[in-house]
């Protein structure tokens, strides 16, 4: 996407969401269902599939490595012809993976046993983002990587035809499931058993499309919050076919944005409900959040369910640090479910904000205090003392769930909300303002010239 087109959203202040709406599809499923779908043996289809710029730039990586992809169509439909676990050609140029940190830090381990040299690159966010964490391990496994003296991309990877790569036994130093599906995906291609340990649990959809594909892998719980992730490499991945559910990342803005505003009862279908990502559920209820699940089922090994928010008032609290890992792409939203609650709202454990798209916690809390809240960033999180919001203009900062957070304030505020730099919201929102009007959110964008 053109980082150069800049686009600014002015939410109008008031409404509130009410309908029935289905939020695009999971990215985290999405990147995946490309990556593995593409090393399989046979063909896949995907539905649903995310027609973001972050799960574009992945299918495009992938296509530039030879793989026939066709799609997606308008209902997310892809069909992939695997070409196994070493059919993969050196592509023509760097692969731009533009805003996605998911498409660069898995590739960082798949890419890494390939027998070709290939580099990574990508946007000015995605640049400054810390890869040190992926190419440690992966280097550890016997890969040539070069990244910037800052240990950020472009990252160059080496061929490694020769000398396969060994297993590792690697304990995460942060709870990161990029960084566990990173070690996991060089696994593959390594000559033994890897083992990845986690320090609490995270998304573990690697996990489960693994075993999907038909590639086993051994899990244990080695206490309450650490778990053991180990496979055999050398195997190979059997095509099947995946049925993408709604995004619940995306979903927590009208979860947010309903919670907040008087009247509102909406539901969002067919969300991903994965137990490893549910904690945007578990705290805005603890939060007094009206929420409820219906038509719970399983869909191609992910649960899913139909999630109905009706507006309540909620109160602070301290977040639940083993919740953190659970929510860590919703706390920009939760921000702003905090700042509309009575009392204070507490959140510890989350220093990785500060490395996503943008530093989180400064972009909140800089917005949220020119909307009129007391609130401060701490090293590790934010201190959000309940409030309205008045009316003013703030920086999205280029990340997508920033600037979507912000235009759920308008539902409470006194005037008009301005937002900067929203065109990442395509990231992973093809839309938004789209969906977001049919429910009730009086937002607009305008592209600045
Ligand atoms: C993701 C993992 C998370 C999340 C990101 C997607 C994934 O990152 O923030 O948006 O698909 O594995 P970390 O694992 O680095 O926390």
């Amino acid at each position: 996407m053109s980082e150069e087109q800049s686009i600014t959203y002015i939410a109008k202040p008031g409404g509130h969401l009410t309908g029935h709406i289905r939020v695009p599809g999971d990215k985290s499923i999405s990147h995946r269902s490309i990556m593995l779908g593409s090393l399989s043996e046979g063909c896949m289809t995907i539905t649903g599939f995310l027609q973001g710029e972050d799960s574009l730039a992945t299918l495009r990586a992938f296509r530039a490595m030879g793989v026939q992809i066709t799609g997606p169509d308008e209902q997310g439909k892809v069909i992939i012809d695997g070409v196994g676990m070493y059919g993969l050609k050196a592509p023509d140029g760097p692969l731009d993976l533009g805003n996605s940190g998911t498409s660069m830090r898995l590739l960082t381990g798949l890419l890494a046993a390939q027998g070709f040299d290939l580099t990574l690159s990508g946007d000015h966010s995605l640049s400054s983002r810390p890869m040190k964490r992926v190419t440690d391990p992966v280097v550890q496994m016997g890969a040539h990587i070069e990244t910037n003296k800052d240990g950020t991309a472009p990252l160059i990877i080496h061929s490694n035809n020769e000398s396969q790569l060994q297993a590792i036994n690697y304990t995460l130093p942060m709870a990161s499931a990029q960084v566990k599906s990173c070690v996991l995906l060089a696994g593959l291609y390594a000559q033994g058993q890897t083992c990845v340990t986690e320090p609490a649990p995270t998304r573990d959809h690697t996990e489960r499309m693994l075993q999907g594909f038909g590639y086993d892998i051994k899990v244990d719980e080695l206490d309450e919050q650490r778990r053991q992730i180990c496979l055999q490499g050398g195997g190979k991945l059997t095509a099947c076919d995946i049925d993408v559910p709604s995004d619940i990342s995306s979903a927590a803005f009208f979860m947010v944005g309903a919670s907040i505003s008087e009247d509102s009862d909406i539901t969002l279908k067919h969300v991903g409900i994965n137990p490893t990502r549910i904690g945007v559920i578990n705290i805005l209820q603890q939060m007094g959040a009206d929420i409820s699940l219906s038509n719970e089922q399983e869909v191609g090994g992910e649960p899913v369910a139909d999630i109905r928010i009706r507006y309540a008032k909620l109160k602070g609290i301290h977040i639940p640090e083993d919740q953190v890992p659970l929510a860590i792409d919703e706390f920009p939203a939760i921000s702003i479910a905090a700042a509309c609650a009575d009392g204070q709202t507490i959140l510890t454990g989350a220093e990785e904000l500060r490395v996503k798209e943008s530093d989180r916690i400064q972009a909140m809390v800089d917005g949220m205090k020119i909307l009129g809240i007391d609130c401060e960033g701490t090293k590790d999180g934010m201190i959000i003392n309940g409030g309205e919001f008045s009316s003013g203009t703030v920086d999205g900062l280029g990340d997508h769930r920033i600037a979507m957070s912000f235009a759920m304030a308008a539902l409470k505020a006194k005037g008009p909300v301005t937002i900067k730099d929203c065109a990442n919201v395509n990231t992973s929102f093809p839309d938004f303002i789209g969906l977001a009007q049919s429910c009730g959110l009086q937002v607009n964008s305008k592209a600045d010239v």
